[in-house]
Parts: C-alpha cells; structure tokens; sequence
C-alpha cells in the first residue's frame, strides 16, 4: 500500500501550488496529479456538475490505485467533499478557504476573501465563516475570470493586474489587515498582489495546512511510503501542457491524458 501514489486533483493547473506544499513536507511519496483544465473553471458550475467531475477525477485516480486523494480545490471541495468520502473507501483531504487563521487574527476586524462562485457560496463556507468570523467584517470577492486568465497562460498580464486592482479596491477601502486565498490557483498571484496591497496587509493560504494534514493523515493510516527508491512525480492534463509546466518549472513532465 505504502508505494501507491498520492492522488491529487484540481479543475486544472492551480493544484500544482499544493503539490508543492505536499512534496516539499512528503519528497519521498510517489504522487499523480490530474488537471481537469478542459473543464475549468469549476467555479461559476452548479454543485451537481462539480460532484460529477469531482467523481471523473476521483475515479481515474482510484483506477491508478491511489491510495488517498488530495482534492486540490477549494471549489471541489467544499461542494464535492461530503459526497466523495461517502462513496469511496479511501482518505481524502480536502482544502478549504484559511478563513479561521484570519479572524482569529486580524487586528482591524476585517479580512478580505477572495474565491470562487462555487466556493464562497457553497453551504460549507457559510457554516465555516459563520463559526468564525461572525464578529468580524468579512469582504467576500468572487475571482471571476482569474482561473481562465491562469490557464490561459496570462499570469503575468496587464489584463490580471488590471482585474485584481478592480477585486482589492472594496477590501482596500475596508482596511482589511489580512487577505484569505481561497482558490489554489491564487498563490501564483501573490507577487502581483503584494504589489497592489498596502503594505500591512498579510496573505494567507492554506496550501502548507493541507500538506501537514495530508501527512497526518497518512500516518494514522500507516501508508507513508516506506521504499527507498526514488520516487515518481506524474503530471497529466487534459489541457495545455505547457501552462502546468510553466508554473511547476521546465525540468518537469507534463502528460496529457483524456480523463
Ligand atoms: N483551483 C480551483 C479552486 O481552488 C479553481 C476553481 C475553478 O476552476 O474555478 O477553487
């Protein structure tokens, strides 16, 4: 058991920032991501159509023989999560907006969120949010159009730059003192975003919590590979190759599957 890969999954190329946080924390597990960038984004989708494709992705990874699976979207996870784990056998970890760390924290009463449709109004983060940050001012922003320009390969664009000022100005004006990410597509964005942010302004992710917890769990289960080869990293989409491989870096393979 210990040898079959970490499954990980996203709507598409976004994923790979919890990859990151998953092999810096776990380097000796074999792992197989799956970037479902045909159908991205998931977010403006209703949540049936997110548990189908939740499903797809599952059942692909399981037929790989994964022995857990990291749903690496927060979009996936907080529509699909509930009915993953009642249909399959395995672990799943999911990722959900760092919306806790932020209230318990801010000092300005208000933190900013920035997500997608599907997260931000989905049942699990209004109980999350409403737990959390009932005694605090919370700016929610729907990051339309940030996941296309992503897969898009336009990061780095004016046209980015632009749509993001457009999505600070309202938490800006708030005087938010901490910015929640909750889209694992949004780390890549951090640099921009520092810019445009004043100074004072913290980002918070929950990549390195989903990778302590992917640990933790693994543990608890005993599946921690024990095999001392050097262990297989396999990326596959059914997108643009070169996008994943932009952001993961040039000495990766990047597959493309139909899945
Ligand atoms: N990475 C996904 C998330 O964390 C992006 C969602 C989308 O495809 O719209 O929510």
């Amino acid at each position: 058991m210990s040898a079959q890969p970490i499954g990980i999954f996203d709507s598409g190329v976004g994923g790979t920032s919890i990859w990151k946080e998953i092999h810096t924390l776990l380097p000796l597990e074999n792992t197989m991501y799956l970037a479902d960038s045909a159908n991205a984004p998931y977010g403006p989708k209703g949540k049936e159509a997110i548990i189908d494709l939740s499903v797809k992705n599952t059942e692909y990874l399981l037929s790989k023989n994964c022995k857990l699976i990291v749903v690496a979207c927060n979009t996936a996870t907080t529509n699909a999560i509930d009915y993953l784990r009642s249909n399959y056998n395995v672990p799943f970890i999911g990722i959900e907006p760092a919306i806790k760390p932020a209230a318990l924290q801010t000092k300005t009463n208000a933190v900013g969120i920035l997500a997608t449709k599907g997260t931000l109004s989905s049942a699990l983060f209004s109980k999350t949010s409403t737990l959390f940050a009932n005694h605090i001012k919370v700016v929610e922003q729907i990051g339309d159009g940030i996941v296309e320009l992503i897969e898009s390969g336009k990061l780095q664009s004016e046209e980015m730059k632009a749509l993001l000022k457009i999505y600070l100005e309202p938490m800006i004006k708030a005087n938010i003192d901490y910015l929640v990410l909750g889209c694992t597509h949004y780390p890549y964005l951090i640099p921009i975003l520092v810019e445009l942010l004043p100074k004072h302004v913290k980002i918070i992710d929950s990549g390195e919590a989903v990778a302590r917890q992917t640990k933790a769990v693994l543990e608890q289960y005993d599946f921690l590979n024990t095999e001392t080869r050097p262990p297989r990293n396999e990326f596959y989409t059914n997108g643009n190759q070169d996008i994943m491989k932009q952001l993961l870096g040039k000495d990766f393979v990047v597959d493309c599957l139909d899945f």
